[in-house]
């Protein structure tokens, strides 16, 4: 049996989550990865060259079943770290959107890192030991026109990071929320936003992004926002009422207003 501490990435077939798995298979970590696309097997190739043990889990974290099979694939092992990141994005105008999509997004970010945190944090306090790492969003600070459900469930994810972490505090398992700004990967893509500013705009770099996320998790902090230009939007948020907020939002996530 390994005695290399092991973590679970979830979304770790591309951007951050890639970044967060390969930060752990740096640091030691053997590790249980999970997407829901055929991709995940070659992100798994790629992070065993760093010499670690990876397991890929195929499966659709927006099911309860896709969360049970990852579960199970644990097969009781003590888990050191978690690393909840598998989220997806969606433009366009709420009534727009079509509902099963607009539902999926609600259930891979909320409904399945909950419900998977409710199943490895459990375990981790029956042992009182372990690190859960939330990829959160800066998102979470601004009503998202045009982006109103994705942002809704960034901010019910740094809310709740907070708030178990808090329930924890007497434990040693730490809750740690990483919360990027716009960053380098295929979300925009997926989200259908290349005809928006913030789709098209210049991003932060996703490895930079993981780095600061898996330091912070490391050293047990509550949250980070990944990034100077970051840390200043988010300040200016808190104090900015929500109307001016959701009309600012409209102006970056809007179709077409990459354009203007
Ligand atoms: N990029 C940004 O600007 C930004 C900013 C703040 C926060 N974030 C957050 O960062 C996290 C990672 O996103 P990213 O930017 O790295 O985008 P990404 O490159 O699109 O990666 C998303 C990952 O999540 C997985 N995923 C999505 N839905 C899933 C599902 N239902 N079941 C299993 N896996 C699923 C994807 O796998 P499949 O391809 O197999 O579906 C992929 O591995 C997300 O939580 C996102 O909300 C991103």
């Amino acid at each position: 049996m390994s005695t290399r501490p092991f973590a679970i990435v979830t979304g770790a077939s591309s951007g951050i989550g890639f970044e967060l798995a390969k930060c752990c298979a740096a640091a030691g970590y053997d590790l249980l990865i999970a997407a829901d696309e055929p991709a995940i097997g070659g992100a798994a190739a790629t992070l065993r060259k760093a010499g670690c043990t990876v397991e890929a889990v195929e499966a659709d974290l927006a099911t309860v079943e896709g969360v049970d099979a990852l579960y199970a694939a644990i097969k009781g092992r003590k888990v050191d770290a978690l690393l909840a990141n598998a989220g997806r994005g969606l433009g366009h105008a709420f009534l727009d959107q079509d509902f099963g999509k607009a539902r999926r997004v609600i259930d891979t970010n909320v409904t399945g890192t909950v419900y998977l945190i409710h199943k490895v944090g459990n375990d981790m306090r029956r042992l009182d030991a372990g690190r859960i790492l939330i990829t959160g969003s800066i998102a979470g600070f601004t009503p998202g026109s045009f982006q109103a459900v994705y942002n809704g469930t960034k901010a019910f994810l740094n809310s709740f990071s907070f708030a178990i972490r808090e329930e924890l505090k007497d434990t040693r398992v730490s809750v740690t929320c990483l919360m990027p700004g716009a960053t380098e990967t295929e979300f925009f893509q997926r989200a259908d936003m290349m005809d928006t500013k913030v789709g098209t705009a210049d991003k932060d770099d996703a490895a930079t992004v993981a780095k600061i996320g898996f330091d912070a998790m490391i050293n047990g902090e509550g949250d980070v926002v990944a990034g100077l230009k970051n840390k200043v939007q988010s300040a200016v948020a808190s104090i900015t009422p929500s109307g001016m907020l959701a009309s600012q939002h409209r102006k970056m996530a809007e179709p077409g207003s990459a354009k203007t």
